[in-house]
This record gives structure tokens, sequence and C-alpha cells, in this order.
């Protein structure tokens, strides 16, 4: 299947270009630097300048594809986490940038949208599972995610394949939080945010990639992409400590996030997301069955790249 990638340099871009490519893919990506260029072009797919912005120039790239994948955002920082004017960036790219993609993938005819959601808009389940049918939440940090949805669905109400990605959080070498993370870990500092018997829903980036490459195939509609065992967050904090080789001696914020309020109400949330949707209808399994498997694997490959 001919297919263009927007986001395909980030965290999950990555390892998303790689499960495609390997799976015989003709794979294009839109770049913006030429360092990127070159990256890509080591990856074996085509890379393409062009600006999510531009309709016209985007509907010219994307023309004779069979399917689009949207995984560009701008996240800020662990430090910039909570302050809503850092969130611009991003929410321009879901909200602005997701209607362009849509409307450029519809003037060219493309047959398959593919667009990043995060299961983080589902409200607190405590500890029931989450699946596709249950209650989202609006909160001003997912005002873009619902934004993006929105334009997923719209290109679906064309007649056409819109799927949506609702992503657990992603953790994993490449993922710029997850590498700080392993490094607070490694002097004893965990992160937990809300309470620790709350559930918190992962995906390893490489598990994620893998899934968007299987979900080419499938039908139109919400698909959570999540690992097989969401941790509690008491769990989640051990599994980073003993993966980075420590015994946590500060498990923070805790359930003082909550003061915060919407600006963490994301990750301060309990959600036991199921995948068992996305299983049924591709036959993807997570490599990585739970944050357990994949924490250990992350520090390790972190620990060999800086050997
Ligand atoms: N579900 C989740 O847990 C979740 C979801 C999203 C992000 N995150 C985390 O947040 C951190 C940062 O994520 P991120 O997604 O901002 O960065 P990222 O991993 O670097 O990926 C962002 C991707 O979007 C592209 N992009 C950025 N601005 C763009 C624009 N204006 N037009 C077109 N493409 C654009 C980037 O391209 P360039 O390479 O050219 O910059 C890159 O390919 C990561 O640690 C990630 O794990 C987590």
């Amino acid at each position: 299947m001919k297919t263009f990638v927007l986001g395909g340099t980030g965290a999950i871009g990555r390892p998303a270009v790689d499960s495609l490519v390997a799976a015989g893919h003709d794979v294009s990506a839109l770049v913006r630097s030429r360092e990127r260029a070159f990256e890509l072009q080591a990856r074996g797919a085509r890379p393409v300048e062009v600006s999510m912005f531009d309709v016209p120039g985007l509907s010219l790239a994307f023309a004779g594809h069979d399917a689009v994948v949207n995984l560009a955002s701008a996240m800020p920082s662990t430090l910039q986490f909570v302050r809503l004017r850092a969130w611009r960036a991003t929410q321009r790219i879901r909200t602005e940038g997701s209607a362009n993609v849509v409307d450029a993938a519809l003037a060219a005819e493309v047959g398959i949208l593919v667009q990043e959601s995060v299961a983080m808009l589902y409200a607190d389940h405590g500890n029931g599972w989450v699946d596709e049918q249950a209650p989202v939440d609006h909160y001003p940090m997912a005002r873009g995610n619902h934004a993006a949805e929105a334009s997923a669905n719209r290109f679906t109400a064309t007649g056409r394949t819109g799927i949506i990605l609702r992503f657990g959080l992603f953790y994993g070498p490449g993922a710029r939080h997850s590498e700080q993370f392993v490094a607070m870990a490694r002097i004893g500092v965990v992160p937990v945010l809300g309470h620790p018997d709350g559930y918190l829903s992962s995906i390893h980036v490489t598990d994620g990639g893998r899934a968007v490459a299987a979900l080419l195939a499938a039908a139109a509609g919400v698909y959570n992409v999540v690992d097989d065992e969401p941790l509690t967050k008491r769990d989640y904090a051990t599994a980073l400590a003993r993966a980075a080789g420590h015994r946590p001696w500060l498990k923070a914020p805790g359930r003082l996030a909550l003061l915060l309020g919407h600006r963490t109400t994301s990750l301060t949330r309990s959600i036991r997301a199921t995948n068992d949707k996305l299983t049924s209808a591709t036959g993807w399994t997570p490599a990585f069955t739970s944050a357990r498997e994949g924490w250990a694997a992350t520090a390790e490959a972190l620990a060999r790249r800086e050997r």
C-alpha cells in the first residue's frame, strides 16, 4: 500500500515507519529538516518536504497514496506540561493541522486515514475495564485530541475509512519523556500521578508502531492501542524503579498532583483500557505485555546506547 506518514520522525512515528516498511508498504513521510530527511531515507522511507498547514501542498504530496497516517504532535516538555500556553503548538497541529490533513486527503482521493489520539480522553473508570464504547471526557488539554478525532470522523462520514488510535501512555527509547523518567528513576525518584491504586494504560513505542501498520487493514472506527496488562500506578512506579536498578526513595507528586485539577487530569485519572478490539480486528499482540517487561527492556536499551 502507498502510505504517507506525518510525524514519522517522532517517538511513535519512527517505529511506525519501520513497521510499515517491514510490512512491504511504500512509505513517504513529511519532513521539516535535511537531517530528518536523511534519517527517513535510511529507514527506507521517501522524505517529502511540505507543511501541514498548506492544504494544496499536502494534497499534491498525498496524490497517488492509498493511506495517510497522521502521528504529528509537539507536546510540551515535562517541566512545561501544566502550562496551558505550552500546548499551543500541539493544539494547532491537532485542530487546524488534522483538519488540513483530512481536507487534503479527500482532495487527493485517499481511501484510508489513520489519526493519532490518546486513551487519556476516557473519563476516570476506577478499577473497571475501559473499551472504545466508554464515555470520553472534555478538558482543556484534550481539546486538540477531540478536534483530531472529529476530523477523522468527518473523513469516515464520506464513505472512506477513518481509523482513530487511542494510544496509552507511550514509553520506550526515543520517547523524550521516558528517557527523562529513566534518568530520574536512576536517582530513586519515580513519577506517580494520582491515586497509587488507580490504573495507567501504557504502550511501548515499538508495539505502538506495529499497531499502526496492522490497523491499515482494519475497519473504520476507534481502537485502543494499549498493552495487555495496565498496571496500577504503584506497580508502574515499582516497575520503572526496578528497571533503572534503584529502590524508589521518592514517589512523587502522588495525590498532590490532583491539586492541579484539569492541568494534570490526563495523568491523574484511572484508566484500565482493554486492547480486545485491536487484537481481534488485526491479530496484533504486544511484544511487551505490560510496562514491567517494557521498562526493563527500555532501561537496558538506554544503558546500551550510553556504553
Ligand atoms: N500517548 C502518549 O503518551 C503521547 C502522545 C504524544 C506524545 N507523547 C510524548 O511526548 C513527547 C514528545 O512528543 P512529540 O510527539 O511532541 O514529539 P516527537 O516524539 O518528537 O514527535 C513529533 C512528530 O511530529 C512532528 N511535528 C512536530 N511539529 C510538526 C509540524 N508543525 N508539522 C508537521 N509535523 C510536525 C515531528 O517532526 P520533527 O521531527 O520535524 O520535529 C515529529 O515527527 C514524547 O516523549 C512522546 O512520547 C506521548
